[in-house]
């Protein structure tokens, strides 16, 4: 037989991370780079899960990627004992989906493998993000859902907890500088300071999430209008926010302002901080003004010691 297989796109989050946790409006993207994943019948009788090269088996859940395949497959309780391999090509904690991603990809390929082999008659795009939202759960507490979300449709789209998503019509696509600081951070443990410091501070949360929910619409506005110069001030305004929330580190700032030095309209963290990814705004409306405008961005992360890379972000679903 051949094998079912799944795929999703990594993401970035323009605006709006970490506030969307409380229930505020955000907007992400799809990013091409993402994730694979592939079923077969389990030669050995027992469903597994291949990452890099390791087994991880469901019943022995003896680390999170173990609770979180069981958590995935329990949403599909017809299926039969599986040998899923999977691979993601963003890195971990790094701020660009990964683990939803790989959360897609692998729910994907159960449900191609299933509908495939009769243990369900079809499986539709609800029962896709709730089989990854019962796998990113046990990486990330209490996901908001739009990893997930962006993951499986792309494109660029406004998100709430209580609505879903809502795709945005963009007036012509946006590019991007995606920076990493090089090192990674738990998305649990930032979500669960934020969640602590608004318990403890409730004055920060009732300035920090109008403010947040405010520049989300108004990027939103900018983004449909194509106003690359107000939404770049706007993603500055995010992070400054972000900053004061200690979800940006040094590295973070470091990296902002050598994008606004060269260049970029704006520059913001991306996911849920503590290192990990960010993005800056390019000036540019076609592929050879990005790179136009990538290369002394890029050049001065690299001249710093940290990596970068071109993305673009459009209005088409995955
Ligand atoms: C992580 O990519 C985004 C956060 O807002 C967490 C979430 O929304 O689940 C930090």
């Amino acid at each position: 037989m051949t094998p079912a297989r799944g795929a999703a796109c990594g993401k970035v989050i323009l605006l709006g991370e970490h506030a969307v946790v409380h229930g505020t409006p955000a907007i992400a993207a799809g990013i091409e780079r993402g994730a694979e994943a592939t079923v077969i019948p389990a030669p050995e009788g027992r469903s597994s899960l291949h990452l890099a090269g390791i087994e991880h088996l469901p019943g022995e859940a003896k680390t999170p990627l173990c609770h979180a395949f069981a958590a995935l497959l329990a949403t599909f309780p017809d299926l039969p004992p599986v040998r899923i391999t999977a691979e993601s090509r963003l890195l971990p904690g790094g701020g660009l989906g990964s683990s939803a991603a790989l959360g897609v990809a692998i729910a994907r390929a159960a449900a191609t493998f299933a509908t495939s082999t009769g243990s369900a008659t079809s499986v539709d795009a609800a029962q896709i993000l709730a089989a990854a939202g019962a796998w990113e759960r046990v990486f990330h507490g209490n996901p908001s859902g739009i990893d997930t979300t962006a993951a499986a449709l792309g494109g660029c789209f406004l998100y709430t907890r209580a609505e879903g998503a809502s795709p945005l019509a963009l007036r012509h696509d946006v590019w991007l500088a995606v920076g990493s600081t090089g090192t990674s951070a738990s998305t649990k443990s930032m979500v669960e300071s934020v969640a602590r410091l608004f318990e403890r501070k409730p004055e920060v949360r009732d300035h920090t999430l109008p403010a947040i929910t405010a520049l989300v619409r108004n990027a939103a506005l900018a983004l449909e209008a194509g106003d690359l110069k107000g939404l770049g001030h706007l993603l500055d305004l995010n992070q400054m926010l972000l900053a004061g929330i200690f979800v940006s580190t040094e590295d973070l700032e470091r990296m902002c302002l050598l994008a606004r030095e060269a260049g970029a309209l704006g520059a913001k963290l991306t996911g849920a901080g503590g290192g990990g990814s960010l993005i800056a705004l390019l000036d540019a409306r076609s592929d050879d003004d990005a790179a136009r405008a990538a290369a002394p961005v890029l050049a001065a992360w690299r001249a710093a010691g940290y990596d970068g890379q071109l993305a673009r972000i459009s209005d088409r679903r995955a």
